[in-house]
Parts: C-alpha cells; sequence; structure tokens
C-alpha cells in the first residue's frame, strides 16, 4: 500500500481527476475509509483556511466540504463571487494570489471553465473542482468509494451512466477508467459525451445495463444548460429513465447511484431513488470522507 510520503510528488491541483494514478485513487480510497470510521483521525487542516468558492448552488459539495474541513482541524471560507471584487472586474489571476497568501486550498464551482484554469495557473495552493461545465471529479471520488464499500473493491467492477452526457459522465470515464472500473455510458443521439475517455459508449439503455454492477444517472438539465431545451431534453431522455425495469436487467445485485439533486419522474423513478438497492444517500455521506481524504493528499 502507498504510504502518504510516496505521494508527494502529486500534482497540487485536482481539477478533473487526471491528476491521480490508479495507485494513488486506491490509496485515496482506503485512507476515506480510515476517515469515514474515525471521522477526527486527521488533523491536516490544523489552524488553517479552506475558501471554497461557489458561483452556483449547492448542498452537497458545501456542506461536505465545510463539515470535512472543520472535522481536519481547519476554516472553511464560502465566497461567493457576486460578493467579491470578481463582480466588479478583478482578474482570476488576482485573486488567486491575494488566497493564496492566506488559505491552505482553493475549492470552486464554476459555470466557466476557462475560470478554474486561470485560478490554478495562478494559485500557489491545491485548486479543486467543485464542479464546472466539463468535469465533477470531487463526486466521483465519493462514487467509488460507494461501489467499493458495495463490493470490497472498484476494480474490475462494472458501472453503467444513464442519461445526459454532462459533467459527471465524463468525470465517471475520467476517473472510474483510471481507477480500472468497466464504465459504460448510454446516451440518446444528441446528448453523448463527444470522446469516450476510457468509457464504453452506448445509445441503447438496456444494452448499457446488462450486467452492470452500478447503474447511475443524473439530471437531465445541468446547471448553466438552457432551461428552454428542457422539454426536448425530456423526450430524448425518457428512455434512459433509471427505474425498477432497467434495473432489473442489470447484475442480480446491482446498485443505482446518483449525485443528487434528484427529480423523481424524471431521470430517476421514486421507486429506485428510496428502494432496497440505492445507496444514493451513503454515496451523498461519502461526499465528505472521499474529499477529506483528498485534501489529506494535497495539503501535505
Ligand atoms: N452532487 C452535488 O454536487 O450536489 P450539490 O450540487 O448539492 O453540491
Ligand atoms: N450535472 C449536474 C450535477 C449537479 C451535482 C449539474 O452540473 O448541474
Amino acid at each position: 500500500m502507498l504510504t502518504a510520503h510516496r505521494l508527494s510528488r502529486l500534482p497540487r491541483h485536482f481539477l478533473t481527476g487526471e491528476e491521480l494514478s490508479r495507485d494513488e485513487i486506491e490509496y485515496l480510497l482506503n485512507r476515506a475509509t480510515e476517515l469515514k470510521r474515525d471521522p477526527h483521525a486527521s488533523r491536516a487542516l490544523a489552524g488553517q483556511t479552506v475558501a471554497l468558492i461557489f458561483e452556483h448552488p449547492s448542498t452537497r459539495t458545501r456542506v461536505s466540504f465545510e463539515v470535512g474541513v472543520f472535522e481536519m482541524g481547519g476554516q472553511p471560507m464560502i465566497l461567493r463571487p457576486g460578493e467579491m471584487q470578481i463582480s466588479r472586474g478583478e482578474a482570476i489571476r488576482d485573486v488567486a494570489t491575494v488566497l493564496s497568501r492566506h488559505v491552505a486550498a482553493i475549492g470552486l464551482r464554476t459555470g466557466d471553465e476557462q475560470m478554474l484554469q486561470d485560478l490554478a495557473r495562478y494559485a500557489t495552493v491545491p485548486v479543486i473542482n467543485m464542479l464546472s461545465p466539463l468535469h465533477h471529479p470531487c463526486q466521483v471520488l465519493a462514487d467509488l468509494l460507494t461501489i467499493k464499500e458495495a463490493f470490497g473493491e472498484v476494480s474490475g467492477r462494472c458501472l453503467t451512466y444513464v442519461g445526459d452526457g454532462n459533467n459527471v459522465a465524463r468525470s465517471l470515464a475520467v476517473v472510474g477508467a483510471r481507477a480500472g472500473v468497466d464504465v459504460r455510458i448510454a446516451s440518446p443521439d444528441g446528448y453523448a459525451l463527444q470522446e469516450d475517455h476510457g468509457a464504453t459508449l452506448f445509445a441503447d439503455p438496456v444494452a448499457a445495463v446488462a450486467g452492470a454492477d452500478a447503474v447511475y444517472t443524473d439530471v437531465w438539465l445541468s446547471m448553466g444548460d438552457d432551461e428552454s431545451t428542457a422539454s426536448r431534453r425530456r423526450e430524448a431522455l425518457s428512455p434512459f429513465r433509471l427505474d425498477d425495469e432497467l434495473l432489473d436487467r442489470a447484475a442480480p445485485n446491482a446498485i443505482a447511484l446518483h449525485c443528487l439533486p434528484a427529480h423523481p419522474g424524471d431521470e430517476i423513478s421514486e421507486e429506485v431513488l428510496y428502494g432496497r438497492r440505492e445507496r444514493i444517500w451513503d454515496q451523498a455521506e461519502n461526499r465528505r470522507h472521499a474529499q477529506k481524504a483528498l485534501l489529506e493528499l494535497l495539503v501535505s
């Protein structure tokens, strides 16, 4: 098993998940399991502050990072661009430079991929992507932890995502494939990922879920998507709804996953969301444990 010492060459930022090797993901998931058992075992942020910048709304990401930083002895600082000088045109480069003089790490949730890149380019402390238009890598660390809890390991397991080829789908492909998961992404024409990123792309949800250990879905309209496309999206994506009938096509002990927020009746049925095969609420809790392991790696 890897030790923290051997991980010292880890790149500082966590923007897409490609910054982590397969061994590092395995180490991180083991450490997350330890921290779940003993939430105050890490003091890696004692006396330090972590800035968390939210341009878009959040329930899980905000709560899991805030509580997680606190449990590690640190102070979370929530910042909203509308209340910062960013709203009056201050350059991200200058924000990155100033924040780096004060805090141990910076999390950013943004609708602007370039803003994330600029922050990472100029910050001298780790920058963590807390969701961008293209990626949601912190979510996938929690998803992998949930699969590990259900099946004992992630490598060799099959995870099928059904629905919009969005940021979550892309991160599942990127990070899941790195972790040795057989990731399949099923989307209708016009909503598929443009590249496979190590996953296998399907157009037929039934074929994609055959034998899967986990079946996963996400919203049909993401933050930043044009609201006027909602009914067109619903029509195209309805055959990809995660319901009992689709889940029955997966492996006999398959679990259902959803990053949340959910829209029961749209991308997931109420029966699956609250049913016996869901691991969705564990998945939401696992955000905190996985992100604490990540923060520990990045700041140490
Ligand atoms: N899954 C997720 O990122 O949830 P929030 O948007 O509530 O943070
Ligand atoms: N794809 C969704 C994920 C929300 C956690 C969005 O970007 O809004």
